[in-house]
């Protein structure tokens, strides 16, 4: 997937219920020293999680009518999808990066957000994420990202990036490693072209 189009928030915005659908989701990260098998540096922890639908995708998901802002359906969301740990994360307007159309006859707009914790606040909500009313349901399980590249140049991030994403949750991934400085471009190019399909 990925056929889709980025817009501004102000644009983003002009597409209204009922004819639009809005969903908002997250990446939240925290800086994490140390290294795997005291090599590969781990650089951030990145969360993700597997979905009810065997997709990867961030946390979140549609704002609802009652939903008075895009950043209070967010929070509603990561409420649900994380536990009582998220109660604390309030996400915000200056978290937002980017909004996308799909191509296709879809009306779903798609926002993404990105904020930084601290190591110690992100564990926590590791721990108390099986507490999430969607824990087994729509949630199947957080994942932490592998962020390096093994010495065969496939395992750890191009070997995750092979796997199956929801809507262009890929893509707000990789944009996401680029712009945030999670990964230097370089280790990140050779990651993407690593997984690109070859006809
Ligand atoms: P329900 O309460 O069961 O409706 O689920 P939800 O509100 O949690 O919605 P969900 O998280 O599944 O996301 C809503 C829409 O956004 C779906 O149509 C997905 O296709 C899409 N989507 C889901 N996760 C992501 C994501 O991480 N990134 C992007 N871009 N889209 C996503
Ligand atoms: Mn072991
Ligand atoms: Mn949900
Ligand atoms: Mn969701
Ligand atoms: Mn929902
Ligand atoms: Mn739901």
């Amino acid at each position: 997937m990925g056929e889709c189009r980025a817009l501004s928030r102000a644009e983003a915005l002009q597409l209204a219920p009922p004819d639009w659908q809005h969903a908002c989701h997250a990446l939240l990260y925290a800086p994490c020293p140390g290294r795997l098998f005291g090599k590969f540096p781990l650089r951030f922890a990145a969360l993700m999680q597997m979905r009810f639908d065997g997709r990867l995708g961030f946390p979140g998901g549609f704002v609802d009518p009652q939903d008075v802002s895009l950043e209070e359906g967010l929070n509603r969301e990561l409420h649900e999808e994380l536990g009582p740990g998220a109660a604390s994360l309030h996400v915000t307007e200056d978290h937002y990066l980017s909004s996308h159309v799909p191509e296709g006859p879809r009306r779903v707009v798609t926002h993404f957000y990105a904020k930084p914790l601290s190591l110690e606040a992100l564990r926590t909500l590791e721990d108390g994420a099986t507490q999430a009313k969607e824990h087994g349901l729509e949630v199947m399980g957080l994942i932490r990202v592998p962020l390096y590249t093994l010495r065969d140049g496939v395992g750890g991030l191009p070997a995750f990036l092979s796997n199956t994403f929801i809507g262009n949750s890929r893509e707000q991934l990789i944009h996401a490693l680029d712009t945030l400085q999670l990964v230097p471009r370089e280790q990140l190019q050779k990651a993407v072209t690593m997984t690109q399909k070859r006809p």
